[in-house]
């Protein structure tokens, strides 16, 4: 497995551009299995959870081309396999958003129970209730869920999911776009990844409104076709390299974003002492203020609220700040297995139940650290540009499936970062 190895202490400077959203090209990707056309997407990140999705689509029959890593045109007009294999369904767990989309257009769909990021117990409890309440009959067999319509087609329904969950909001989206009649989705999620999947779907031909509410129709249509989409910027990525200016006490120009997508980050590192300008509507520029990062508190929520893929990255930053704060997860258990190798790097972080206390600021000292997940993997990168001495992190497959190319993003604005890739030993290799 690669590593990275961070020579901490430089001061990130100079202009970095964000890459298309992971969490939106996911859906968007499993969205092309509904057309009976050729759909275009571009900006569509070039990381390893793409590539996996992408290669899923292969396998049941689409026919992929991408003419740049950024752009992919899938055609899915010859679906004769309704069934992901656990090979693919175990390495990432947006697998499941295949179920929506074929249980939808073809009425039937096996796909294995995910994997994905160790974060919690993620169940898709709430996916399949909402494929039922569509009139689907479905059933787990060895590990594998299987779900089919009795009647070919779904039939349109009104739901309330009574949880916010965004994968379960995209597949039940994707499924009653071509069921019969009207469908009312309450208590949809609201992240901006949503109305992105739902401006694709339009643009095929779906009838949907209020995408980006708690409430979402949408009216059922026969057939789907042709498309051409961007994939939105994404925030998760702005947000960590809002973190590394301030992190490192450098100074960052954050092109092709979207501020107002990151709301809430942007207030809560105001609060926390970083300077955040907005020089035009795609354009931040991020240092720490003048006097210094300030411990605040923070509790994770769905959109609009501070999000909990950027907690494990805040947590890195507090350990930096003066004071002591509260770091609230309320949206997956066990998401605080950065907290560890942090305090391996020296910070100081007391953990109960879902709250993180963390007392700085610290002087970080480089250290042998382990990639839990996708999110904590970018805390320990965070840690390690601030720290003095070497850090090297190992597993950095987590961080290869969220965020394109970041040894080289980060090395243009002065970090030293390098790539450790794994040598292949006849026992490593065994
Ligand atoms: C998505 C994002 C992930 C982000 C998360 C929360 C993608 C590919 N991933 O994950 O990066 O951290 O939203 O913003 O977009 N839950 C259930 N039953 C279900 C579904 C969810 O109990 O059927 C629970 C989860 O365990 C969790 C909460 O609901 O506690 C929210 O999860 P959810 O929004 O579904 O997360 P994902 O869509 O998996």
């Amino acid at each position: 497995m690669d590593k990275f190895l961070i020579k901490g202490g430089n001061a990130l400077h100079g202009r970095v551009a964000i890459s298309g959203a992971k969490n939106s090209a996911l859906p968007c990707l499993a969205a092309t299995l509904l057309s009976s056309g050729t759909v275009t997407l571009h900006n569509v990140p070039y990381v390893r959870d793409l590539i996996t999705q992408r290669r899923l689509l292969e396998d049941l029959g689409a026919q992929t081309l991408t003419p740049d890593v950024h752009t992919h045109r899938i055609t899915a007009s010859n679906i004769e396999n309704f069934e992901a294999p656990y090979e693919l369904v175990k390495t990432m767990r947006a697998s499941v958003l295949a179920l929506g989309p074929l249980l939808g257009r073809f009425g039937k769909a096996k796909v294995s129970l995910p994997g994905g990021c160790a974060i919690g117990t993620r169940p898709i409890d709430l996916h399949l209730r909402a494929f039922e309440e569509l009139g689907a009959e479905v059933s787990l067999e060895s590990g594998d869920v299987v779900a089919r319509a009795p009647r070919g087609r779904l039939v349109g329904s009104e739901m309330e999911f009574e949880k916010v969950t965004v994968t379960g909001t995209e597949n039940v989206m994707m499924a009653a776009v071509l069921a019969e009649g009207r469908s009312v989705i309450r208590n949809a999620a609201c992240e901006p990844e949503i109305p992105d999947l739902a401006d694709l779907l339009i643009k095929m031909g779906a009838k949907i409104e209020g995408a980006g509410t708690p409430n979402i129709t949408i009216d059922g249509v026969e057939e789907l076709g042709d498309a051409e989409h961007w994939i939105i910027a994404d925030r998760i990525e702005t947000g960590t390299f809002a973190v590394a200016a301030a992190i490192t006490g450098g100074e960052l120009e954050i092109a092709n974003c979207r501020p107002d997508h990151i709301g809430a980050v942007i207030d809560k590192l105001r609060d926390a002492g970083v300077e955040i300008e907005e020089e035009d509507k795609t354009t931040l520029r991020v240092k720490r203020s003048s006097g210094g990062l300030k411990a605040s508190d923070v509790t994770t929520e769905p959109y609009p609220e501070f999000p909990t893929d950027m907690q494990a990255q805040y947590m890195a930053l507090m350990t930096q700040a003066e004071g002591t704060c509260d770091i609230t997860e309320t949206i997956f258990e066990n998401r605080f297995m950065h907290a560890s190798e942090l305090i391996r790097m020296g910070a100081s972080i007391e953990i109960h139940g879902n709250k993180a206390t963390v007392s700085g600021a610290v002087k970080l000292k480089g250290a042998p650290v382990l990639a839990s997940d996708l999110r904590a993997s970018a805390s320990l990168v965070l840690a390690g540009l601030c720290a003095g001495g070497e850090t090297m992190i190992d597993r950095v497959y987590h961080i290869d499936r969220g965020y394109e190319t970041i040894v080289r993003k980060l090395g243009a604005l002065g970090a030293n970062i390098e790539r450790i890739k794994e040598q292949i030993t006849e026992s490593s290799s065994a």
